[in-house]
């Protein structure tokens, strides 16, 4: 850590309320917060206590003044060859009335309104209107199939859903009212109203009466209202998201709106080194974490134009990142391993032709990087790559170096120190005692969690205390599941997952979810499935199936129709992202003689390595069977 970080970071837990006292000056209060923290029901921590503000008055209505005419956000599709910039001025108008339309259609302060939707500008007035409201947004990645969108409607219970006919990928039509109206159909909480934003991309879309309804039609309606903001008390909340863990039932992670507001400010400040003015682009999706945080609200909250992009990072051209950052003037980027590894096999060419002087740093996040990759782009483009560690759940980094603050010298394969704020410790598994240098332990984060961070798992406080703070018995701690290492020089290195979750191309799975999709197969009997490297996406996911009737996988033939059948169910479940590379139909698992699965050997087996201690194996047979399986 370099001194003046050093300094910065020690402040910000010791004199916490000074700290973030100072940071809150970032955003706009309508009334100020009477109280920094107040903290009597640990875990639960309310920041800012009092307080009131609105996350869509900091995003927009406070740059009216100074930045009405500077450009918002830019919208790039490369699916349908469309671009097209908003200013601050007509980001509000539209805003105003997407939010006109939900607000006529009944929702107000603390209604869910779930969005399911492509990359598209509408996507982002849904969300900033139901900030606008107060009204509780929860984004559905359009990747994920009608069964999980269904899981998370009943959860959230939402009054209205925004969608679309269709989204596009890599000049594929991925006709999503279709699949809206398969999760309605198993939903036991439908919302009453679908507004679906017309691309006319379906002409085929099905459309059922009193329920469906048109957005153009009902925006041109409310043209020219006006749709005050209502003000909130700073830790009301703001949006859910979803996300996987250890059990089949994905959790909505709970944001606040001061804490929330405060914490992207400062990090844009802080960390990202973004200006009013200068341009963002963040090669995610508003599906995800990355995209609340870094596509809308915090280029937005701190005057930047935001890049909104509809595309993959190979068409037309593997030089389409970097034509949009030389367009752009893009000064601020943010991707994930995965994208920089599938441009690492092109031709540098791509990257070279463009001028990308603009470019201040690129930041990676969401999946480990390899020390390949980070070599290869900090050479290629000549700037610093920065790598950082962060969760759904604490909605910005927990692991980065801070260039707002110090530069401070990159490692490769290091998402460099602690963030501001974070009081975090490597744990010893054993006993929670503190981790030496060089010795691997859990990432924790002694609470409270700084502002911005989940304030609760939606509707159900109790799992959020047993999910994230039981790992150890003897402190109250904050896991974050991954293994991480300090080195002598204070830098850290995460080591994988603690517990049953994967990460495929920077999108974190659950395996028991993936082994329930799988378990759907009516010839299924029992499934294991682990997470495998994977030299482009990082991991993959590979099943063990044990079959009920195995008559019916006797020949090659119908091995493999039964393995494309399982694909398909985890397809229908889950989505796409989560089928396993391969599903190997096997006559038992491995497992202890408690009964326990045997997950670890069999992804080591999976990986060529050794399956580790096996004493406590029941059946060896079984393994031998994994290790013959993946040689096919
Ligand atoms: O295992 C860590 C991995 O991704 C998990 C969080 O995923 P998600 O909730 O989707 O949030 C992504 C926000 C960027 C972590 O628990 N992970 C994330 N970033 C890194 C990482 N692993 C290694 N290095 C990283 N930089």
């Amino acid at each position: 850590m370099g001194k003046k970080y050093e300094q910065f970071y020690r402040r910000s837990i010791e004199d916490r309320d000074g700290f973030w006292t100072e940071q809150a000056a970032l955003i706009d209060w309508h009334k100020p917060f009477d109280q920094v923290l107040e903290y009597e029901n640990p875990p639960f921590a309310r920041w800012f206590v009092g307080g009131e503000t609105n996350l869509c008055h900091n995003a927009i209505d406070r740059h009216l003044g100074e930045r009405g005419d500077q450009k918002a956000m830019v919208y790039i599709s490369t699916e349908t060859g469309t671009e097209q910039a908003y200013t601050y001025a007509e980001l509000h108008k539209e805003v105003m009335r997407c939010a006109a339309v939900l607000r006529g259609l009944g929702v107000g302060k603390g209604d869910r309104v779930l969005i399911y939707m492509p990359m598209i500008p509408e996507a982002i007035f849904a969300m900033l209107a139901c900030a606008r409201l107060g009204a509780i947004h929860s984004v559905v990645f359009g990747g994920f199939a009608p069964a999980s969108l269904a899981l998370r409607i009943d959860d959230a219970g939402p009054k209205v859903m925004v969608t679309a006919d269709a989204g596009m990928r890599a000049g594929r039509v991925i006709p999503y009212k279709h699949l809206v109206d398969e999760a309605m159909s198993v939903a036991k909480t439908p919302p009453e109203k679908v507004v679906i934003v017309n691309r006319g991309l379906d002409k085929d879309m099905p459309l059922t009466k009193g329920r469906d309804l048109d957005y153009a039609r009902l925006a041109a309606e409310h043209e020219g209202e006006d749709v005050p903001v209502t003000w909130l008390e700073s830790s009301e909340p703001s949006y859910i998201l979803y996300t996987s863990g250890t059990t089949g039932k994905p959790k909505g992670v709970q944001r606040d709106t001061g804490g929330y507001a405060v914490a992207m400010a400062a990090s844009m400040k802080n960390i990202y080194c973004g200006n009013a003015g200068e341009t963002m682009f963040t090669t995610s999706d508003i599906g995800w974490v990355v995209g609340h945080s870094y596509i809308v609200y915090a280029p937005l909250i701190c005057g930047l134009t935001t890049i909104v992009y509809e595309g993959v990072p190979v068409r037309p051209d593997p030089g389409i990142w970097w034509k949009i950052v030389q367009d752009y003037q893009v000064g601020v980027m943010f991707s994930s391993p995965t994208g920089v590894r599938v441009l690492k096999k092109q031709d540098p060419e791509y990257m070279t032709k463009y001028d990308l002087s603009s470019l201040k740093h690129v930041f990676l996040a969401g999946e480990p990087l390899d020390e390949p990759t980070h070599s290869w782009l900090t050479e290629a483009l000549g700037k610093p790559v920065i790598d950082h560690y962060w969760q759904t759940e604490t909605g910005w980094p927990i692991l980065t170096s801070a260039p707002g603050v110090e530069e401070t010298p990159v490692k490769f394969g290091s998402p460099s120190f602690p963030a501001y704020g974070y009081d975090l410790k490597l744990l010893r598994e054993a006993d929670a005692s503190e981790a030496d240098a060089d010795e691997k332990g859990v990432v924790a984060i002694i609470p409270p969690l700084p502002p911005g961070c989940m304030t609760t798992v939606w509707g159900d406080d109790e799992r959020f205390v047993t999910t994230y703070f039981s790992t150890f018995t003897t402190k109250l701690v904050y896991s974050t599941f991954d293994w991480g290492i300090r080195d002598k020089d204070g830098y850290y290195f995460i080591l994988g997952r603690t517990d049953d979750v994967i990460n495929v191309a920077g999108h974190r799975l659950g395996t028991r979810e993936i082994e329930e999709a799988v378990q759907a197969h009516p010839n299924v009997a029992e499934v294991a499935v682990v997470g495998v490297n994977d030299q482009l996406k990082g991991q993959m996911p590979l099943a063990f199936a044990v079959v009920k009737d195995s008559a019916q996988i006797s020949s090659e033939e119908t091995k493999v129709a039964q393995e494309k059948e399982v694909m398909a169910k985890v397809d229908a479940q889950l989505g796409a992202i989560a089928r396993p590379r391969r599903v190997y139909f096997v006559s038992a698992l491995p497992k202890t003689r408690s009964g326990k699965l045997l997950r670890r050997s069999i992804q080591a087996l999976a990986e060529g390595r050794d399956p580790g201690d096996l004493t406590t194996l029941e059946d060896p047979a079984a393994l031998e069977q994994i290790q013959e399986a993946v040689k096919t």
